[in-house]
């Protein structure tokens, strides 16, 4: 199917929340240098990724993928990619060791830049602005000159990214990893109840590790205890960026997305002839797809096609953002749609985007209470229908924010305006992280054993 595809495709297609660039010219200019720059990501990674998640969709692993709502180039810094990507580790070893199953680590990161807003313009004291739409297209400074798309800017986002990702690499595989390390990384963790179970299971784990070593088990014999996969996901929206970055895999001659392992498609912009299905369904990359309440399960179906036409187990991750009180309304019928249609996916859980509310103090919060209700509904949902839930989708950050509410460390309503540095969507903090992963990791452990009751037994 992807014989008559090409990378510009998607230039005939209706598109939706795009930037219109007011200068055709500097916008070339940009393409055609992006165009000679190395990809980000390679060919094989990729490819190992969809394997991965190919044991995913087969319930014989589970997805978990988060970061930043946007990445933005003022917060950048080697602390807080460092900091994210420990929290994703400590929440991969919680679910590791609760649920006994591999976890497929995707980090919301190194090019997540790009951001579809509900309105095109935003007003304040009577000036109307385009809006804030990520810091690939513009600045969130409220003047038209910070507001007017700027190709150069997908410069900047590339530069970031690679050093994002270079770091990425190096704590990976350079020893930052190492499950020997599993106690190290609870520094800076002092308080909260998610911190001290997390201790608690570092402790359990360092038993065992000790107690493989007695008995023989080397560095050089068990290589997975000492690195880590780690790969990098964003939501393609900016398709001109994108098509920069699209690159033949010379190993098979087919086209891949340069621009991070897994791209997805957002839930204001999978319009089955749209412009952003056009672009993904040609790249060999895993593909996420945002299913939100309004998709109706035939247009699911057209995507299915579009998307994943050879059935590819890995290739496609569905990622329900419903809203709780509400999964049980959406989920199923879904569901269904993909078994008639013999299709085989991932199932993933945001619990973020269906929960977004604004706060007594005006802020954009989510309650933390709502994000846990959702995660427990997506679980009794694929309980109750037999299906695997494959993975969780969080915006989480490592740094101590306060931008959701709740959690065991309660952030109030009052303490939203302390520590609110997000430029787009409030995250989850370290500690809401943590002890989310503990919520998911009972969920899951108990979705394994009904999945399979002899396990429990042994
Ligand atoms: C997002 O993931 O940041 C996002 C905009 O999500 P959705 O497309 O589900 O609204
Ligand atoms: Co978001």
């Amino acid at each position: 199917m992807t014989t008559s595809w090409t990378k510009s495709d998607w230039r005939s297609k209706p598109r939706v929340q795009m930037p219109e660039y007011p200068e055709p010219d500097a916008l070339r200019s940009v393409e055609d240098r992006l165009a000679k720059l190395p990809p980000l990501v390679f060919a094989g990674e990729v490819r190992d990724l969809k394997r991965q998640l190919g044991k995913v969709a087969q319930g014989d692993a589970f997805l978990l993928q988060g970061g930043d709502c946007a990445e933005s180039f003022s917060e950048f810094g080697p602390d807080m990619v460092r900091d994210t990507f420990k929290v994703m580790l400590q929440m991969a070893m919680v679910l590791t060791y609760a649920a006994k199953v591999p976890v497929v680590k995707v980090g919301r990161m190194a090019g997540q830049f790009a951001k579809p807003r509900s309105a095109p313009t935003e007003s304040k004291d009577g000036v109307e602005l385009p809006s804030y739409r990520g810091d690939i297209i513009n600045d969130i400074d409220f003047t038209s000159d910070a507001r007017t798309p700027d190709p150069e800017r997908m410069l900047t986002a590339y530069t970031q990214s690679a050093s994002s990702l270079n770091l990425v690499r190096a704590f990976s595989q350079g020893g930052f990893a190492d499950m020997e390390k599993v106690h190290a990384w609870t520094l800076g963790f002092t308080e909260g109840e998610g911190a001290a179970r997390y201790r608690d299971l570092a402790t359990r784990i360092s038993d065992s590790l000790d107690f493989m070593r007695a008995a023989g088990v080397t560095r050089e014999s068990a290589p997975t205890l000492h690195s880590v996969d780690f790969y990098t996901s964003h939501e393609a929206l900016l398709l001109e960026y994108e098509e920069a970055l699209c690159r033949i895999d010379s190993t098979t001659g087919l086209p891949v997305a340069g621009s991070g392992h897994m791209i997805w498609i957002g839930d204001r912009t999978r319009q089955p002839d749209g412009a952003h299905v056009a672009f993904a369904r040609g790249v060999q990359n895993p593909i996420g797809l945002k299913c939100g309440p309004s998709l109706e399960a035939d247009d699911l179906k057209r995507l299915l096609d579009a998307l994943n036409p050879e059935n590819e187990a890995g290739r496609l991750t569905l990622i329900a953002r419903f809203g709780a009180g509400t999964v049980s309304d959406n989920l199923p019928r879904l569901i269904r749609a993909v078994q008639e249609h013999g299709a085989s996916v991932v199932w993933s859980c945001d619990p973020m985007h269906g929960n977004t509310i604004k706060s007594a103090s005006g802020y954009k919060t989510r309650p933390f209470d709502a994000v846990l209700r959702e995660v427990r509904e997506f679980f009794e949902v694929h309980r109750a229908e037999g299906t695997h839930p494959g993975g969780v989708h969080f915006e989480m950050t490592g740094q101590d924010v306060t931008e959701c509410t709740g959690g065991v460390r309660a952030v109030t309503d009052d303490d939203l305006s302390s520590r609110y540095h997000t430029a787009c969507d409030p995250r989850l903090n370290a500690s809401q992280s943590l002890e989310l992963a503990f919520l998911v990791a009972e969920e899951l452990a108990a979705a394994r054993r009904s999945a399979s009751p002899n396990a429990a037994a042994l």
